[in-house]
C-alpha cells in the first residue's frame, strides 16, 4: 500500500478534482484497489462523489462513520478507534472514508498534543500519529489518496507526516511558487520537531504498533493545472505571455525546495508528472471514461514514479 497526499497550500489549485479523477481512473481503468480519505473539513471530495440527496442522508444519520470518528475518541482519551468504516462508490470505483466539517474542531487538539509530544509526552505523540496508525488498517489497498485542505495547520501536519508521498498540483501564478517554499519549510520543521519528540520520548509503548515513526514523506512530483493557454496559428496550445514568465520559474522553484532540500539523493528523476489542461467539461470528476482518461498520462507517471522511488537508491547527480 502506498499513501499519497495531493497537496498544495495554495487553495483552489485543483487538488480535489485531480485526486478524484486519478483515483477513479486507477480503479476503473487500471483495476487497482484505491481508497480516498477525505481529510479536508471542507469535504469537497465527499461532496464530489455523492449526490446531494445521498450527502444529506449520510450526514443526517448520527451513526454514519466519518473521519471525525477517527479522531474524536483520542480527544476523549479513549485511544485509537477500533473499527473504521469506509463506503464504496461504484460509479467512481474507489472506497472513501468520508469527510466531516467537525474535523476542523480538532485542529486545536492536534496543535496542543503536538506541543506536548515535543516535551516527550507519550499521549501527545499518540494523537499526532493518528493518521499513521489509521493507515495500518488500510494495507489491503494499493493506493490510499488523502484529500487535504490548503493549510499548513496541525491536521495537515499529521497527514503529511504519515504519508509516503505527496503530489502537488500547481497553478501558474506567483502564489503557487511561494506555496512551494512554505511547504518545504514546514516539512523540514515538522520532521525536526518529530525527531525531538521521539528523542525525548520516555514511554516507547506510547508509539502505535506497526508504524515507522521516522517515515519521511517524499515528493513524487507536480502537475500543472488550469494552465492558461491560447492556440497559435498551427492549432498548438502555447502559454500566454503573462504565464510564460512564471511557468519558467516552476521547475527551478520545485528543484530548489522539494528536491535539493528535501530529497537531494533523488535529483535524477523527472518531477513534472503531467499537465492538466483547463478542462471545459462542465462536471468534474465524472464517471464517464472520456473525462477520467484525461488524467491517464498523469496517473501512469505518478504510479511509475512511485515505483522508481521505492526501488534501489537513485543515482547521485
Ligand atoms: N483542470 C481543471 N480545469 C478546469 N477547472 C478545474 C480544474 N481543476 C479544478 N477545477 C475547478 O477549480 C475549482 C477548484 O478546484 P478544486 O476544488 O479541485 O481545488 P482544490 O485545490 O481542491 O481547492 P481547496 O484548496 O479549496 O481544497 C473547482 O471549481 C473545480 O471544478
Ligand atoms: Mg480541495
Amino acid at each position: 500500500m502506498k499513501s499519497i497526499a495531493i497537496f498544495n497550500n495554495k487553495g483552489g489549485v485543483g487538488k480535489t478534482t485531480l485526486l478524484c479523477n486519478l483515483a477513479a481512473f486507477l480503479v476503473l481503468e487500471k483495476k487497482k484497489k484505491v481508497l480516498v480519505v477525505d481529510a479536508d473539513p471542507q469535504c469537497n471530495a465527499t461532496q464530489l462523489t455523492f449526490d446531494d440527496e445521498e450527502t444529506e442522508d449520510l450526514y443526517e444519520n448520527q451513526k454514519t462513520f466519518t473521519i471525525y470518528n477517527v479522531i474524536h475518541p483520542l480527544s476523549l482519551g479513549k485511544g485509537y478507534t477500533k473499527d473504521v468504516t469506509t463506503l464504496s462508490r461504484p460509479d467512481f470505483g474507489f472506497d472513501i472514508l468520508i469527510g466531516d466539517p467537525r474535523l476542523s474542531l480538532k485542529e486545536d487538539l492536534l496543535a496542543r498534543d503536538w506541543s506536548q509530544a515535543l516535551g516527550g509526552e507519550g499521549r501527545g505523540l499518540r494523537t499526532s500519529f493518528l493518521f499513521s496508525q489509521l493507515l495500518t488498517r488500510f494495507q489491503d489497498y494499493e493506493y490510499v489518496f488523502f484529500d487535504v485542505g490548503p493549510s499548513l495547520g496541525s491536521i495537515n501536519r499529521s497527514v503529511l507526516l504519515a504519508c509516503d508521498y505527496f503530489v502537488s498540483p500547481m497553478t501558474i501564478d506567483i502564489f503557487s511558487l511561494k506555496a512551494v517554499e512554505n511547504i518545504r519549510i514546514s516539512i523540514e520543521n515538522w520532521t525536526k520537531q518529530r525527531s525531538t519528540a521521539l528523542d525525548n520520548l520516555q514511554d516507547h509503548d506510547a508509539l502505535p504498533d506497526e508504524v515507522d515513526p521516522r517515515l519521511t514523506i517524499k515528493f513524487a512530483g507536480y502537475v500543472t493545472q488550469q494552465y492558461k493557454a491560447k492556440t497559435d496559428g498551427s492549432g498548438n496550445l502555447v502559454a500566454v505571455k503573462a504565464y510564460e514568465k512564471i511557468m519558467r520559474r516552476v521547475a527551478p522553484t520545485i528543484k530548489a525546495n522539494f528536491i535539493e532540500k528535501l530529497q537531494p539523493n533523488k535529483q535524477s528523476l523527472e518531477y513534472q508528472l503531467g499537465t492538466i489542461p483547463n478542462l471545459v467539461i462542465p462536471e468534474l470528476p465524472n464517471p464517464d471514461s472520456s473525462c477520467r482518461c484525461l488524467v491517464s498520462g498523469t496517473a501512469s507517471q505518478i504510479t511509475s514514479q512511485i515505483k522508481d522511488m521505492d526501488g534501489p537508491n537513485q543515482a547521485q547527480p
